[in-house]
Parts: C-alpha cells; sequence; structure tokens
C-alpha cells in the first residue's frame, strides 16, 4: 500500500487555478470537463479519473481518463450514486467493503467521488479510482471539493 508523503501531496490550489486559467472565457463544457480530468490525472497519478452528468433518473458517463469503465449509473447506486443523493463527497477507503460498490475494474481498490453543484442542484459527479487500498485522505477530499468548486464556477460562467 503507498501512502502519499508530505512532498508529493497534491496541490489543488495550483490545479484548481489552473482549470479556472483554462476554462476562462470557454463555453465548451466537453472540453471544460475533458481538461480537468487531464488536470487531475496527470497529478495525481490515479487509475481512473472522469464525470458521470446527471440526465433524469441516472449519471450518465462523461469525459474521463483511465480504462472503459460503465456507461450509466442510476441514482442511489454505486459509489457515485449514493455522492449524488446524499449530495456530499463519499470516500471510500476499501471499495470490497462498500455495498453496492459498482466494479468497472477489478483492479480498482479505493475511490472518492465529489458531486458537482450547477445552481445550487448536483449536476455530476468527480469519480476517481486508485489501486491503492486507503489511497485518499481528508485533505484529498477537501481539495477535490475545492477543485469542484472551481469547476462549478466554470460551468456556471
Ligand atoms: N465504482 C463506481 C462506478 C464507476 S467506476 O469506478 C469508473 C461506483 O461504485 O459508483
Amino acid at each position: 500500500m503507498r501512502k502519499k508523503v508530505p512532498d508529493t501531496m497534491t496541490d489543488y490550489n495550483l490545479l484548481s487555478r489552473q482549470l479556472k486559467a483554462m476554462a476562462s472565457g470557454e463555453s465548451n463544457t466537453t472540453g471544460i470537463l475533458a481538461n480537468a480530468a487531464a488536470i487531475l490525472k496527470k497529478e495525481g497519478g490515479w487509475f481512473w479519473v472522469g464525470f458521470y452528468i446527471v440526465s433524469d433518473d441516472t449519471l450518465l458517463i462523461g469525459p474521463f481518463q483511465g480504462p472503459p469503465a460503465c456507461m450509466r449509473i442510476p441514482f442511489g447506486k454505486g459509489v457515485c450514486g449514493a455522492a449524488w443523493e446524499r449530495e456530499e463527497t463519499v470516500l471510500v477507503p476499501d471499495v470490497y467493503l462498500f455495498p453496492g460498490h459498482i466494479a468497472c475494474s477489478s483492479l480498482s481498490r479505493s475511490e472518492i467521488v465529489v458531486p458537482v453543484f450547477v445552481g445550487g442542484k448536483v449536476w455530476g459527479v468527480l469519480d476517481i479510482d486508485s489501486l491503492d487500498i486507503d489511497a485518499f485522505t481528508s485533505e484529498d477530499a477537501r481539495g477535490l471539493e475545492l477543485f469542484c468548486r472551481t469547476l462549478s464556477e466554470c460551468l456556471e460562467g
């Protein structure tokens, strides 16, 4: 199990500023999400980084970086659906211990899902999977929430 050490901690302030600069004046939602996933994947080095977007009672897969993944997740199902239903970040140290976890890859061992709000409602979720058990800390959760707030501002224009 690899643990992050201080000199390799992700600088979420910097990543949020990069996202804001990149999305400035841009109205192409797909492009913004694709680059947001790329920024996080490059810096965090996680197994899978991507977005699911709310459509009626389902999350539809959006831009991502990593292996192919499931296309649709119903409201309340899996880690992504739980984050949507609870309207809060869900951090799963060991996916085998999360009832109803949807295994897009058997290699994924821990996961964090952060809601993205637009107009005060959950618009989608950021989903990150790691090959390592217990890969995400509460600092990662706070940092990714900052990143998703910045993303919300970009999407709201
Ligand atoms: N594990 C997720 C499904 C999406 S994949 O991890 C990319 C879940 O339980 O919602």
